[in-house]
């Protein structure tokens, strides 16, 4: 078994009858899917989920899993989902499957969120190894776009698969991927780009997580933020 499925199998163990559960989008949440459809087959664990993208919604469906809406919802009881990097004060970087505004939905919908990650996730600072997504409204993506290089970003429209176009999201908005100066931090890069006119969502989750399952080399520990 790798990292990915062993932290996802842990995370399952906080799933209880009568749940309203949030599904996460990426290879780790998949485990979490999997592993939930095996519960409610093998055990009879019986839950309703929530799911952050289509194509894990499609894998819930496939596997039988009952599935509500995101607009049905007002709150969920657990919500567990990957990452892309993890800091030492627990901010995250998601977003690199483009679908993190359902993403940060069901992460601050949720009464528990725990993010499951291998320990290649682990970064020192936000931005160490991805560009940071920002969701924009497809009108305002040049004028958001000044805005982000004002605060001395660098980057532009993330690319459709084929190369040929740019990547539109579920919900029709367009992608910047932008890279900052490595010296701001996460709370205020969370409040600069919140704070930027024509942006939808981004991919800080900064004070979002509750729990961090990191697997490492086989052994599945939670990720206690740095001075804790
Ligand atoms: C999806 O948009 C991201 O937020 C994912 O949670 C992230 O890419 C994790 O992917 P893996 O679990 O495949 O590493």
């Amino acid at each position: 078994m790798n990292d990915k499925q062993l932290v996802a199998l842990e995370a399952a163990k906080y799933v209880k009858d009568g749940m309203l559960v949030g599904l996460g989008t990426g290879s780790t949440a998949n485990y979490f899917i999997d592993e939930l459809a095996r519960l409610a087959r093998d055990e009879g664990l019986k839950i309703t989920t929530v799911a952050s993208s289509t194509i894990s919604a499609q894998r819930a469906q496939s596997l039988h899993l009952p599935i509500v809406a995101l607009e049905h919802i007002r709150e969920i009881d657990l919500y567990v989902d990957g990452a892309d990097e993890i800091t030492p004060d627990k901010t995250l970087l998601k977003g690199r499957g483009s679908d993190l505004v359902k993403e940060k939905l069901l992460a601050k919908a949720a009464k528990e969120f725990i993010t499951v990650a291998d320990s290649s996730k682990l970064v020192s600072h936000i931005g160490q190894n991805f560009v940071i997504p920002i969701e924009v409204i497809p009108f305002a993506w040049q004028l958001a776009k000044k805005s982000l290089e004002d605060l001395g970003a660098e980057g532009g429209l993330r690319p459709n698969a084929a190369g040929d176009g740019f990547w539109i999201t579920s919900h029709g908005s367009y992608v910047l991927d932008m890279k900052f100066d490595k010296s701001l931090d996460a709370s205020t890069l969370n409040a600069l780009i919140n704070n930027t006119p024509g942006v939808l969502e981004h991919g800080i989750f900064y004070k979002l997580a509750d729990r961090i399952l990191i697997a490492d080399n086989g052994i599945v520990s939670e990720y206690q933020a740095s001075g804790q």
